[in-house]
């Protein structure tokens, strides 16, 4: 996978229309809940030979839907030329980056991502795929999208819940990449929240990982630190069976994270503490309600094989593995 990541900071649906100029085979593909704004890009795009809406979900995001969208793609006459243009969240473009992974081999796809989560993150980098029994992204492939855009709208009315969701990766992005903006995103945050400084914040996090990803596209090493708070993250999803969020599950797994390299002694004291009082101020749930037992139990299965992500301290993350009885340290 040597294609570059490419982040377009949108103004308007002719932005996508002029990123796309020259394509003959645009088959968009995107969240149900979004079909208004697809249809916009679809009416603004030439070459649009088909618009599919998906039902997105974590129980949904299988194999037999990846597997579907590229039977329609089939029926569609999607040829090797074929682009794949997904509208939507992660879900979406992680089902979709995949299928086109996998269709005839293997066609383009791009991205617009349609919530703070996907922007500085899902939507990013080309890690697509989707759950296999309820275990996150087991199948998968890595499949660079030919660009990001990240469009000035998709903030707007989101639910508060996506919104925390999208904080909570964006804060991840800052914690292991850009301490100045990590304590000016949190002073946003903690006062009034405007949507124009959110979307600037948005964009500095998507460039920070496009960083990151362009270092090392396939995760050989540096890329793995993206991962912060995925660990313990992962777990808590699988044993809330899918009623604690994506998002909302790293920022429990972040704090974690916190306490794990506190009690291990690579950050200070109280790192933990005041990362839980800024995400706290930011709006986030950070307690979690399992216990290790359940959580390491779900670990097993992940596929970060016993790595965590831990800090030395803001904006200085460091890669390691834990034995189940220092994790035991970190939480109840
Ligand atoms: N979400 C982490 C990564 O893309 O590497």
């Amino acid at each position: 996978m040597n294609k570059d990541v490419v982040i377009i900071r949108g103004e308007s649906v002719a932005d996508v229309a002029a990123a796309l100029a020259g394509e003959s085979e645009i088959f968009i593909v995107h969240d149900v809940n979004v079909a208004a704004t697809a249809a916009s890009v679809a009416v603004a795009l030439p070459a649009v030979k088909a618009v599919i809406g998906i039902e997105t979900s974590e129980e949904r995001k299988t194999m037999e839907t990846a597997v579907e969208l590229c039977e329609r793609l089939l029926e569609a006459d999607a040829s090797r030329r074929a682009l794949v243009l997904a509208i939507g969240g992660g879900i979406t473009t992680d089902i979709a980056g995949f299928s086109a992974s996998m269709y005839k081999r293997g066609i383009r796809y791009a991205n617009i991502p349609t919530t703070l989560l996907a922007q500085v993150d899902a939507a990013i980098g080309g890690k697509t795929g989707v759950n296999l029994h309820g275990y996150k992204n087991m199948l998968g492939a890595f499949h660079m999208p030919e660009f990001t855009f990240l469009a000035p709208d998709a903030l707007a009315g989101l639910p508060a819940k996506e919104v925390r969701c999208g904080l909570a990766e964006m804060l991840k992005t800052f914690l292991i990449g850009d301490a100045d903006a990590y304590a000016a995103a949190i002073s946003l945050l903690s006062g009034t929240k405007t949507l124009s400084g959110l979307r600037d914040f948005a964009v500095r996090a998507a460039e920070i990982k496009a960083e990151i990803v362009r270092r090392d596209p396939l995760e050989h090493g540096e890329r793995a630190v993206l991962n912060l708070g995925h660990t313990f993250g992962h777990a808590i999803e699988h044993c809330s069976g899918g009623k604690i969020a994506h998002g909302e599950a790293v920022g429990k797994g972040i704090i974690l994270a916190a306490k794990l390299s506190e009690s291990l002694g690579l950050a200070e004291k109280g790192l933990a503490a005041r990362l839980k009082a800024d995400f706290e101020g930011a709006g986030l749930d950070v307690e979690c309600p399992f216990g290790i037992k359940e959580l390491a139990a779900a670990m097993k299965k992940d596929k970060k094989d016993g790595k965590f992500v831990l800090l030395r301290g803001i904006g200085k993350p460091v890669v390691m593995e834990v034995s189940g009885d220092d994790l035991c340290k970190c939480t109840k």
